[in-house]
């Protein structure tokens, strides 16, 4: 599969270094320093590249948005026309200083992305785990017992796309449902990151989910 990382921080980063290790050709974009997107494009090997973000949608079978709430218009001005494109976004809609959704109840963070760019196919998925967790999740992939990421979206073909992304990386896809669903994962989201930074375990934290019959 092409992806293109819209967002090359600490969760584009590491995610596109992964999906480059699964075998997946990445496009490294959207950093402050083409050098950086160059070093992690390097590191990752295969076919991984640096892009611009538009270079980084075209041609992508899955794009990964991966930049602060308040990035997401200039990331997706940048991208040009994602019509028809499977955007899986790990975007919170967090406030500047990451301490208050600024979307929720009522709606969601991928709900209001999926408004801003109606062509496209939104998934909600990576978001609720720390980005700190993914390299150990993946050293793990063949292990039986597989960690749980949610994720959730109104297009079954990009929500199949998305479940086969989180399955590379290591994880077990569990689907939550319609992209409404966000606006209860991105809360769930907020206990998980005041597991992992606020007490004393750390935050190379996932979960799992287990159906007791
Ligand atoms: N970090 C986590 O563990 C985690 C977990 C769950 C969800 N999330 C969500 O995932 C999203 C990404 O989080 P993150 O922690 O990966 O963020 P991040 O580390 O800040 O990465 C964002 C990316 O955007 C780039 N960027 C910021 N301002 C820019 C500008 N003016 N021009 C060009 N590039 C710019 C950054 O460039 P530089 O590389 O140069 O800084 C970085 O590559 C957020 O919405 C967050 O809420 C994060």
């Amino acid at each position: 599969m092409r992806v293109g990382i819209l967002g090359s921080g600490l969760m584009g980063a590491k995610l596109g270094m992964i999906f480059a290790r699964a075998g997946h050709e990445v496009v490294f974009s959207y950093a402050r320093s083409e050098d950086k997107l160059k070093r992690l494009a390097r590191k990752a090997g295969g076919k991984a590249r640096a892009g611009t973000p538009r270079e980084a949608a075209q041609g992508a079978d899955a794009v990964l948005l991966a930049v602060h709430w308040l990035r997401v218009d200039d990331v997706l001005a940048q991208a040009g026309d994602l019509s028809g494109k499977v955007v899986v976004s790990c975007s919170m809609p967090m406030n500047e200083d990451n301490t208050e959704l600024v979307v929720a109840h009522t709606s969601s963070g991928a709900e209001e992305l999926a408004k801003r760019i109606p062509g496209a196919r939104v998934v909600a998925a990576f978001g609720t785990v720390p980005s700190e967790v993914f390299f150990a999740v993946y050293e793990a992939r063949r292990r039986a017992r597989r960690p749980s990421l949610v994720y959730c979206g109104d297009d079954r073909k990009s929500k199949n796309v998305a479940a086969k992304l989180i399955r590379d990386i290591g994880f077990e896809p569990v689907d939550a449902g319609p992209l409404r669903m966000a606006r209860h994962t991105e809360p769930f989201t907020m206990l998980i990151a005041q597991l992992a930074y606020e007490t004393k375990g750390g935050p190379e934290l996932a979960y799992r989910f287990e159906r007791y019959r």
